[in-house]
């Protein structure tokens, strides 16, 4: 289902929080909202199930101007999920997932069934989690039930405010993993709204920079990478070369379309001094760094050599600017 917001303008008496945006999402997209804290980002997302109505202009889920549309029904096609995660306390986590099925009046066995399901999808065993309360669960595990919450009713349309922001490093990484493995499953519309560069060039199918209200850029992360707008480049930082080496796997560089999906430091890497074609050419090249060597040796997932990646392969593909 896509998206698009038409001449937006949000004002409050003090302030223009959103001004003028016009942006669409595309059915299957994941596009990611950053900028500046008081940018705008919360409240362009708000607009979209209408927990904030715009001042101006138009938003579109589908083929519907959502301001028609009531806001039971609008919601029913709409997960949402926050950095506070806002779990239910008195509830069970099975009983949290549960709340939208039951609001929609599904039958005992199907809501049952959809808890198990979700609690597998996002990697919490539903033996030890569906009766767990949300006060002993980690910051990581939390967020996770809010996901799997958020997908109950298997929205087409999915708004995601900062939800990895308040979890450890590490805890965050392996969340945006696991969540590209859904979406490389589901294919939801998203909106993800983030502080973090790197978040949002990992994730992002096309990045849409905020600035005081205004859309300053909406473009794929290897594009915007390479703007030459001096508040994108100041944005993107100094760092922004490497930040495209995060972008592309060692597949990628030999030749073989391969997406990200491994993380390092998550135990399921290669054997030393190799690297698996699924990590990122950031991490091949400080591995080459950190072993002094202009090469390295790389393996596919299961483990099997296909060959080396040298500091020229690198260099060619960071050079060569890529489509996404
Ligand atoms: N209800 C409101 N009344 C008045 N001003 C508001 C209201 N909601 C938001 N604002 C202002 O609108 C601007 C944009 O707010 P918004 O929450 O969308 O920013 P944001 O980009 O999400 O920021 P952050 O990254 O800190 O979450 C801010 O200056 C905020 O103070
Ligand atoms: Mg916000």
């Amino acid at each position: 289902m896509r998206l698009e917001w038409r001449q937006v303008s949000k004002r409050y008496a003090e302030k223009t929080a959103v001004d003028d945006l016009s942006l669409d999402v595309a059915e299957g997209e994941l596009l990611v909202l950053i900028g500046p804290s008081g940018c705008g980002k919360t409240t362009s997302l708000k607009m979209i199930n209408r927990l904030v109505e715009p001042s101006e202009g138009t938003v579109m889920v589908g083929d519907k101007d959502v301001s028609l549309v009531p806001v039971t029904e609008l919601r029913r096609h709409i997960g949402y999920v926050i950095q506070q995660v806002g779990l239910f306390p008195h509830m069970s986590v099975a009983d949290n997932i549960a709340a939208v099925p039951r609001l929609l009046k599904w039958d005992k066995a199907r809501i049952e069934a959809r808890i198990e399901e979700l609690l597998d999808l996002v990697g919490l065993p539903p033996g030890e989690y569906a009766d767990a309360w949300p006060a002993r669960l980690s910051g990581g595990e939390a967020q996770r039930v809010g996901v799997a919450r958020a997908l109950a009713a298997d929205p087409p349309v999915l708004l995601m405010d900062e939800p990895f922001g308040a979890v450890d490093p590490l805890t965050r990484e392996v969340l945006q993993r696991e969540f590209l493995r859904i979406q490389s499953t589901l294919g939801k519309t998203v909106v993800f709204v983030t502080h973090d560069l790197d978040e949002a060039i990992r994730l992002g199918d096309r990045i849409a920079v905020m600035n005081e209200g205004r859309l300053v850029a909406a473009a794929p992360p290897g594009e915007l990478l390479m703007d030459a707008d001096p508040f994108i480049r100041n944005f993107t930082g100094e760092d922004r070369a490497l930040r495209r080496l995060a972008r592309l796997s060692v597949g990628d560089a030999l030749g073989q379309a391969v997406p990200i999906t491994a993380v390092g430091g998550d135990g399921d890497s290669a054997p030393v001094g190799s690297i698996r074609t699924d990590s990122t050419l950031k991490e091949a090249l400080s591995l080459m760094l950190e072993a002094g060597e202009s090469s390295i040796n790389a393996v596919n997932p299961a483990g099997r050599p296909i060959g080396k990646l040298t500091l020229a392969d690198l260099l060619e593909s960071a050079a060569g600017t890529e489509a996404s």
